[in-house]
């Protein structure tokens, strides 16, 4: 694969992990994330679907990469895969130099709580808790004191607009403020990666404006963002665009 080339970022894709990121100061910063040959087919009965197909992809330290492609096409498969949320078949990836998949699995539980923040396309919140309990969730995870838990819970439930939700439970509130909790909980730990499965597929313009500027405000605040989107308007609001089409990376753009 050819290298990407533009004037803020170089990096060899054909390189092991150890690819460096020349920042425009002329600073190298390595990838935060750095997957290789990354491969996963579902079995189902006698069918096999191959939906990563040899995925090569770095992120850098606080960027912001929107993912788009067709339906069906492997786009949550690679937020899954490379996230660790799910095994893969072949290939590597490496978050913060640790290989993930390599782990056991509560280091691995561990890394994600510590490290990354995640915005599902199907909310998975937990039905049972309100708003603001699903949004403590991850930082007690981490060991937050109950009370300062409760605090940043309160304060980012305020910023995603749901100050007057924090009591009512995911069936008591309608889909896109079940979004908007879900962006809540990605956010609340200050994860240096947050995955974003569709995360203004369910939110109004207004609603889905508020969220992608909450998203673009911590992105510059440092931390990165892999934004899946079929929106046109959010695949060009981050610094590159990846396309994804059968299982693999059709094209890439820099869009910043
Ligand atoms: N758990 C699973 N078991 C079997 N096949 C699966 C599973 N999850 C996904 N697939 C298949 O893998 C392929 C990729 O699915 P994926 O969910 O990654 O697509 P996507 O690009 O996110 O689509 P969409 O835009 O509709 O969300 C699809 O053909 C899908 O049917
Ligand atoms: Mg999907």
């Amino acid at each position: 694969m050819a290298p990407l080339s533009n004037s803020s970022m170089v990096v060899d894709m054909t390189a092991p992990s150890t690819a460096t990121y020349q920042s425009g100061a002329n600073k190298t910063v390595k990838p935060i994330l750095s997957a290789r040959n990354v491969r996963k087919t579902y079995r189902t009965g006698d069918q096999e679907v191959q939906a990563l197909r040899g995925i090569d992809l770095d992120v850098a330290p606080g960027e912001l990469l929107t993912v788009m492609g067709p339906s069906g096409h492997g786009k949550t498969t690679l937020l899954n895969c490379l996230s660790g949320l799910d095994d893969i078949d072949e290939g590597t990836v490496l978050v913060d130099d640790a290989d993930i998949h390599k782990l056991s699995d509560r280091k691995r539980t561990d890394h994600r709580a510590r490290r990354m923040g995640f915005i599902f396309q199907s909310f998975n919140l937990i039905p049972v808790l309100s708003a603001i309990e699903n949004v403590e969730l991850p930082l007690l995870a981490i060991g937050c004191k109950a009370k300062e838990a409760r605090q940043r819970a309160a304060n980012m439930l305020d910023q995603v607009g749901l100050a007057s939700r924090t009591s009512h439970r995911p069936a008591e509130m309608s889909g896109g403020e079940q979004q908007r909790v879900a962006t809540a909980r990605a956010l609340v730990s200050e994860p240096a990666i947050i995955w974003a499965d569709e995360p203004t597929g369910n939110l109004d313009s207004v609603t889905a404006g508020v969220i992608l500027d909450l998203l673009q405000s911590v992105n510059a605040a440092g931390q990165a963002l892999v934004v899946v989107t079929h929106d046109d308007g959010v695949g060009h609001s981050g610094d590159r665009l990846v396309r994804i089409v059968d299982g693999r990376i059709d094209s890439e753009e820099q869009t910043r």
